[in-house]
């Protein structure tokens, strides 16, 4: 009988100097010099060419290598604010904000160098990364261990007997335990949790199978000293499986490959630049180990939650909203949601996310009255946020007790997959804490990361899993939001595919074609209908049901058609990257007019939401730039994209509209205007989301903190 250790995670994994080609620390150094070489080549080629190109070839030689470059300097004690004075400065002057494309220089064999995506009606431009103003902006971070002190408590689990163990690994100490429960009901059953009282408990204590979180306090023997806290979830097997085998028998025992696994890892906030220029080594990674990217991946909606529901559920924001009602309570309990599909279908299921609060279904919604997954360590998270010791980044709970809150979240995919390895599961394992506010500090993650895949190679779970890497949108606020490149960062999510060699054998035609694909037009519900295609793979295409939000999406294991446009992929106007932009002059009779009209929408938009008792009405004060998009096909409207700021606080907007010039009016939705700069703290005395955008409160000065 063997055991191993998993939810001590940090003794497992494999360390990323390990996995790095050559070993060991002086290659770090080395790759550190190189890299600084490196970074001051580029930044001369970025002075000589940032007058007449903005965008540098991606193929020719390799940015990657160059992020390590630009500085260290970070303090993970100093909470950073999103937007600095100076910070202002790039922003205020600001004139061209969808870099053009020389379209000279980029046609030819390696038009792919310059474009995600080239088709008859998609023309969807790859930025650099690396490009001056973005460099400038971007600190380097690094991962500080969050608590440096020794473990006092191992977990073993033995995969034997399927039991955990807690090992105490000092002899002059004791130790009890918390059990952390789900606790209280309906509004409240996503929100509480209850501790029991502490149990003391004896060396290598096996963990009852009922408890599936604990908090750990370990105390010095002699004078009962508080030496160390700390917070365990535990993948219990047996409860859920016993229990599923009776339900289906029949598909809990099929083998993996007439049933892959699905895994989805999602990391909030990350655009296809942010992670090539904060996330080097995974970049490297993915790219190495031939994992499939979709690099014209677009978000069909503004934040998280339309963008997972597009994925999860297929519905559009509209019917998100409708069907699904997340501020009702037990609404999102009654949506379809694709765990649930698969969970019916024998897949043992999980869900866990960090950032309580904030999480996809609980921020400003009801969350969940009863666990919607098969495994849901919300209580834990709930628990480890409120009663252990926190270290805020960016207003962001960043360490959480020993650990950092994302590990948490990590640490439970290793085991959820590793305790199910013979089973087929579908789990979704999303963070929000390092990536959400602070665009620069997924830097400090890489490695760690990269660990956490090592780890599930390791534990065989590639042989038998799809895995999706990928995210919701880019940065939505912030500085670099604010670059000419914001609007593209904003829109182009991150979405890598791994896929078993088992699949790539039995299906080459979905291989060829999911890389075909690579550089067509996609959205979440393509991944939508993808996900569901997993479940039949030997469905053909006409049989396949589509995603309701969008009937013209289907797998992307099928060719994406070369005339898509961002209508048949489900993405509206506002947040489609496949049209040209070109530069409007600002003194055009009609700029001025569109951009009041944009106010006074918001201003109506505050009126109609009875929100003027609270919220400042909002005065243009400038208009910052403006360009009209050039559209592939003949329009009957112009469309301007007309970036502008308001009074008070300089408010900064970004808007895409039409204008009729026959009218002399625009059309806008306006919840889909973007705000561009920080606005959490001006925006307190408000819940809703969208309201929070457009809200300059009357009171905020004393809201500060
Ligand atoms: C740009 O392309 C056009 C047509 O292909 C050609 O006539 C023109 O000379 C080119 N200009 C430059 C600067 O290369
Ligand atoms: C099995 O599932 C049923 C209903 O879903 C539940 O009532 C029961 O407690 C579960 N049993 C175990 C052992 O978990
Ligand atoms: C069990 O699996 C079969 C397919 O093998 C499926 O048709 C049936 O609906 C499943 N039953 C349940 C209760 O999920
Ligand atoms: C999975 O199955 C293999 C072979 O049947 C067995 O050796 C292994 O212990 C099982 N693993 C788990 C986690 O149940
Ligand atoms: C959302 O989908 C429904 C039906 O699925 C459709 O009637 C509605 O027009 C769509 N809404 C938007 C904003 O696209
Ligand atoms: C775009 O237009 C603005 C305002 O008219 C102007 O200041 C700027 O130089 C233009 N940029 C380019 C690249 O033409
Ligand atoms: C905007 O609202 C103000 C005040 O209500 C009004 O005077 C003005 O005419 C409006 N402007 C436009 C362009 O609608
Ligand atoms: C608007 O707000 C006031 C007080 O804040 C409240 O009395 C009133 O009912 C609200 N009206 C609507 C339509 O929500
Ligand atoms: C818009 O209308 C004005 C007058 O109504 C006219 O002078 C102008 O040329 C028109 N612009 C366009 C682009 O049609």
């Amino acid at each position: 009988m063997h055991s191993f250790e998993m939810a001590n995670i940090k003794y497992q994994l494999i360390k990323a100097e390990t996995a790095w080609p050559h070993g060991g620390r002086i290659v770090v150094h080395k790759f550190l010099k190189i890299s600084a070489l490196c970074g001051i080549f580029l930044l001369i080629v970025c002075y000589s060419w940032s007058t007449c190109v903005t965008i540098i070839p991606s193929q020719g030689y390799s940015p990657s290598d160059c992020t390590g470059s630009t500085n260290d300097q970070y303090d993970a004690s100093t909470e950073q604010t999103e937007s600095s004075p100076d910070e202002k400065i790039y922003t205020s002057t600001r004139a061209q904000l969808i870099p053009f494309i020389r379209r000279n220089e980029t046609l030819g064999p390696n038009i792919l160098d310059n474009y995600f995506v080239y088709t008859s009606q998609c023309r969807m431009p790859a930025l650099n990364p690396f490009a001056r103003d973005a460099l400038r902006i971007f600190k380097k971070t690094t991962y500080n261990t969050c608590d440096p002190s020794m473990d006092l408590i191992s977990v073993v689990y033995d995969d034997g007997n399927q039991r955990y163990k807690l090992h105490m690994n000092e002899p002059k100490i004791k130790c009890c335990y918390k059990a952390i429960l789900r606790s209280g009901n309906g509004a409240e059953a996503d929100n509480k949790f209850k501790l029991l009282p502490c149990t003391y408990f004896p060396q290598d204590f096996v963990v009852p199978q009922r408890v599936d979180a604990v908090i750990t306090e370990c105390r010095r023997l002699k004078d009962k000293k508080l030496l160390q806290q700390d917070a365990f979830g535990f993948v219990q097997p047996a409860k859920h499986v016993g229990n599923r085998t009776t339900l289906n028998n029949s598909i809990v025992d099929q083998s993996p490959e007439s049933r892959p696994s699905v895994l989805l890892w999602g990391i909030d906030s990350m655009s296809r630049m942010n992670f090539q220029r904060t996330m080097p080594l995974m970049y490297k990674y993915l790219r190495k180990e031939n994992w499939y990217e979709l690099q014209g991946y677009n978000k069909m909606g503004d934040n998280t939650f339309p963008n997972l529901m597009a994925l999860l559920t297929g519905f559009n924001n509209t019917r998100s909203m409708s069907v699904c009602r997340p501020k009702s309570v037990a609404g999102l309990d009654a949506c379809p949601l694709l765990w649930q599909t698969y969970r019916q279908l024998g897949y043992i299921t999980a869900y866990a996310e960090d950032w309580g609060r904030f999480s996809t279904f609980n921020y400003n919604k009801k969350g969940f009255v009863k666990p919607p997954t098969d495994y849901y360590p919300r209580p834990l998270m709930l628990a480890v946020e409120k009663e252990l010791k926190k270290v805020l980044v960016s207003r962001i709970p960043y360490c959480v007790g020993r650990r950092h809150y994302a590990e948490y979240i990590y640490d439970y995919a290793i085991q959820f997959t590793r305790v199910h390895k013979n089973q087929s599961t579908f789990g979704m394992f999303w963070t929000n804490s390092f990536s959400h506010n602070d665009f620069a500090l997924p830097s400090s993650m890489d490695a760690k990361i990269l660990e956490y895949m090592h780890t599930l190679q390791k534990n065989g779970i590639f042989e038998k899993s799809i895995i999706l890497f990928f995210s919701d949108h880019g940065m939505r606020f912030g500085p670099l939001r604010s670059l000419d490149s914001g609007f593209l960062e904003e829109r182009m999510p991150i979405l890598y595919i791994w896929l078993p060699n088992w699949f790539r054998h039995k299906y080459p035609q979905f291989v060829h074609n999911l890389q075909l694909n690579r550089n067509r037009l996609t959205s979440p519900f393509d991944i939508h209908a993808t996900l569901r295609h997993i479940l039949e793979l030997d469905t053909p295409l006409a049989e396949l049901s589509r995603p309701e939000g969008c009937p013209s999406c289907h797998s992307i294991f099928y060719e994406v058609a070369e005339s898509r446009d961002c209508r048949d992929a489900g993405i509206t106007d506002h947040w489609c990257t496949c049209h040209t932009f070109k530069n409007n002059s600002l003194t055009d009779y009609h700029i001025k007019e569109i951009s009041q009209q944009l106010i006074n929408a918001t201003n109506a938009y505050l009126v109609a939401n009875n929100l003027t008792d609270v919220c400042q009405t909002l005065r243009l004060s400038n208009i910052e730039s403006v360009q009209r998009k050039i559209s592939l096909k003949a329009k009957a409207f112009e469309s301007y994209l007309v970036r502008y700021e308001a009074q008070p606080e300089n408010a900064l907007f970004e808007a895409s509209t039409d204008w009729n010039n026959k009218t002399q009016r625009i059309s806008i939705s306006v919840p889909d205007i973007s705000r561009l700069d920080s606005y959490s703290q001006l925006s307190k005395c408000v819940e809703d989301n969208i309201a929070k955008k457009f809200c300059i409160c009357y009171d905020y000065a004393e809201l500060k903190p």
